[in-house]
């Protein structure tokens, strides 16, 4: 997979160097490319944003370097499928697992964070011609810049990309993968710890007491936390048993 991040930090993504997304790029499973932005202002200060056009408070991204900056990335796509923008923002679609999952099937995907009050809504619309634009929110709350949710999208999608993870058994028993419930508790040794004691029927070595015991915690996790999560899961099951 291609992932393009172009942003005025680029090193804020120095982070996906680590761990599992580090070593995926070293094994070369992920090509991280990082783009400055600044590089396609070509003013004497190499400014990227301006005023609100008809006013208001804070700067807005002026779209002609985010499209000189697509339009590199573009001249160095040899694929024949449209790669993929995502344009993180508040005001965009929920970023979900089912949403994750389906952008860790793209062959490229490129991000473009956008600073200060955003981007001229225009970049999007030009963009629409060469890409698949996605514009997401990865929550109900409002962050200085979407760099930390692009940090974010491509830890949750390139960690499905097959090879990324070594065991592939942890990916489908996490919460939110499959049936939408929520994982069950986990524990560890020492069986008491500090006066607490792990769950007797963990220690009982009866396989099938287990599992039934963490479908019980997932349920009951789900419906005391998630109410929204619990309530698409009962509609699957209704409609599952018409
Ligand atoms: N930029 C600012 N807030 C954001 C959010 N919640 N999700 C994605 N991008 C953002």
């Amino acid at each position: 997979m291609r992932i393009d991040a172009i942003s005025i930090f680029p090193e804020f993504f120095n982070v996906l160097d680590l761990s599992l997304i580090g070593k995926a790029q070293r094994d070369g499973l992920l090509q991280l490319n990082r783009i400055q932005l600044r590089d396609y202002a070509f003013d004497r200060h190499h400014s990227v944003d301006d005023t609100p056009t008809g006013g208001g408070a804070g700067m807005v991204m002026k779209p002609e370097p985010w499209a000189l900056a697509l339009e590199d990335v573009l001249a160095s796509d040899d694929a024949a499928v449209r790669p993929t923008l995502i344009i993180p923002t508040p005001s965009g679609e929920v970023f979900t697992q089912r949403v994750a999952e389906e952008l860790a099937g793209r062959q490229h995907l490129v991000f473009a964070p956008g600073r200060f009050e955003g981007i001229d809504e225009r970049m999007s619309h030009w963009a629409a011609e060469h890409f698949d634009v996605r514009r997401m929110s990865i929550g109900d709350y409002v962050l200085n810049g979407g760099e930390s949710a692009v940090v974010v999208m491509v830890e949750a999608i390139t960690r499905l990309v097959p090879g990324v993870i070594g065991n592939s058994e942890s990916l489908a028993e996490e919460s939110h993968s499959g049936e939408g419930l929520l994982e069950y508790p986990v524990y560890t040794k020492p069986a008491q710890w500090r006066g607490e004691a792990v769950p007797e029927v963990l220690l009982s070595g009866d396989h099938a007491k287990i599992a039934q015991w963490r479908r019980e915690q997932q349920l009951q996790r789900t419906r005391k936390i998630r109410p929204d999560l619990w309530a698409k899961y009962v509609v699957a099951q209704e409609m599952a048993n018409e």
